[in-house]
């Protein structure tokens, strides 16, 4: 293997993630005990379908649509009137003043992510992200030739640790990484903590005399299920701030890769940075996101697939585990809940759980040992099977 493949790409492609190698696992026992047995809370595939609105908009381009424009390359940013319509929507919606040249059409938020990264990665750069986090971002960070800087939330409630996250700031420091509603505690930041994180920033900016962004990675933006839960949109808090939005979530629709980075127009260095974002995708081939999804986006944008089920499935699974004696923190967003596991190890507390066909993910790879993650964005009836599992996974502990 000397010197033929670059060493990092082997480790990262032969070596599943925990998360896919469960995934592939539940696939195998539904074969041996049936779907109705195993209860696959591994990943964060939505579970509704897309709304009616995308099936209309793809009929309607398909059967009326110019066949040649409707399959055929768009602009490497993103066709034009795509963009406008982000740019209309968001400034209606949050009150900005973006046009058509502050967006990027790209394949969801993983692609924003690292073409984001990529456009700011300069010399021995750091990266913050609060624990726990979408494992991804570790990768897609090292990838882009960055340090990835850990902070722990608290785990009372996993909010924001500011002193912490004071501490870790440096003359190094190039961006932190926001994920709020969350991927995996479903915490959703409030507008007074996105206030005291900028007031932060800002401070180390001048400190440091250089800029520093903020990554508002937003693929559960809708996913809230209070009245009173309100997510900030960052940009308005906060200038240096790089949107990162999907549709994989909200319009239930993750195999089509389509989403978008927003560069605003309060961004300091706003050109150089939508620049340099259009030569990372460049570098990493992500132009031209796919173009019938593209078309969508104007049909669709605002609209979201049923979201009402993960709300309910959230409040049976918090109210039936906290009654078998788990620590649950309610999530106020997004469709996973992030549970103390009941030993110390939650990697063998997970392979326990295996053995009543429960997969739920162990939380080492969200950089916050001691968890599990269960995703919830599953059918009503498979949380209500899975209820006796939980609680006789319980009860061996007691
Ligand atoms: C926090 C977070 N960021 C990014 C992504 C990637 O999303 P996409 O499917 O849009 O690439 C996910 C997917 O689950 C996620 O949970």
């Amino acid at each position: 293997m000397k010197n033929t493949v670059n060493e990092r790409m082997y480790a990262l492609g032969s070596k599943r993630s925990e998360i896919r190698e469960l995934f592939e696992y539940g696939k195998k026992r539904i074969a041996e005990v049936g779907a109705e047995n195993v209860f696959d809370f591994s990943i964060g595939n939505p579970s509704v379908p897309a709304p009616d609105c995308v099936k209309e908009a793809l009929t309607e381009l398909v059967m009326n649509g110019d066949p040649v424009a409707l399959h055929g390359y768009t602009s490497a940013q993103g066709d034009a009137a795509v963009r406008k319509a982000c740019a209309d929507y968001i400034n209606k919606t949050h009150g900005m003043n973006c046009t058509a040249d502050d967006f990027y059409m790209t394949c969801g938020a993983a692609a924003s992510l690292t073409v984001s990264l990529n456009a700011l990665s300069t010399e021995n750069a750091e990266v913050i992200v609060l624990a726990p986090y979408f494992p991804e971002y570790k990768v897609f960070i090292t990838q882009a030739g960055m340090k990835c800087v850990e902070v722990k939330c608290s785990e009372e409630d996993f909010q924001v640790d500011f002193a912490a996250f004071e501490a870790a700031l440096n003359e190094n420091t190039k961006a932190v990484i926001i994920n709020s509603p969350n991927n995996p505690s479903g915490a959703v930041f409030s507008e007074e903590t996105i206030k005291k994180l900028a007031a932060i920033l800002e401070k180390a900016e001048e400190k440091y005399g250089k800029d520093i962004f903020i990554i508002a990675d937003e693929p559960y933006r809708e996913l809230v299920y209070d009245a009173e839960t309100v997510v900030p949109f960052i940009p308005n808090f906060y200038a240096n701030t790089l949107v990162c939005y999907s549709f994989s979530k909200s319009l239930s629709l993750p195999g089509e890769r389509i989403g978008y980075i927003l560069v605003p127009p309060a961004v300091k260095a706003h050109n150089e940075v939508y620049f340099a974002v259009c030569g990372a995708g460049r570098a990493l081939g992500f132009v031209c996101a796919p173009a019938l999804f593209q078309k969508i986006v104007p049909m669709c944008i605002g609209k979201t697939a049923d979201l009402s089920v993960y709300k309910k499935n959230r409040d049976i699974l918090c109210s039936a585990l906290t009654e078998y004696g788990y620590r649950v923190v309610k999530p106020d967003g997004a469709f996973y809940l992030f549970v103390k596991a009941l030993e110390d190890d939650a990697r063998a507390f997970c392979e326990k759980a295996k053995a009543h066909d429960l997969l739920i993910v162990a939380s080492d790879s969200f950089g916050f040992p001691g968890y599990v993650r269960i995703s919830y964005c599953v059918s009503t009836q498979m949380i209500e099977r899975s209820l006796p599992a939980f609680e006789a996974l319980a009860k061996e502990y007691k």
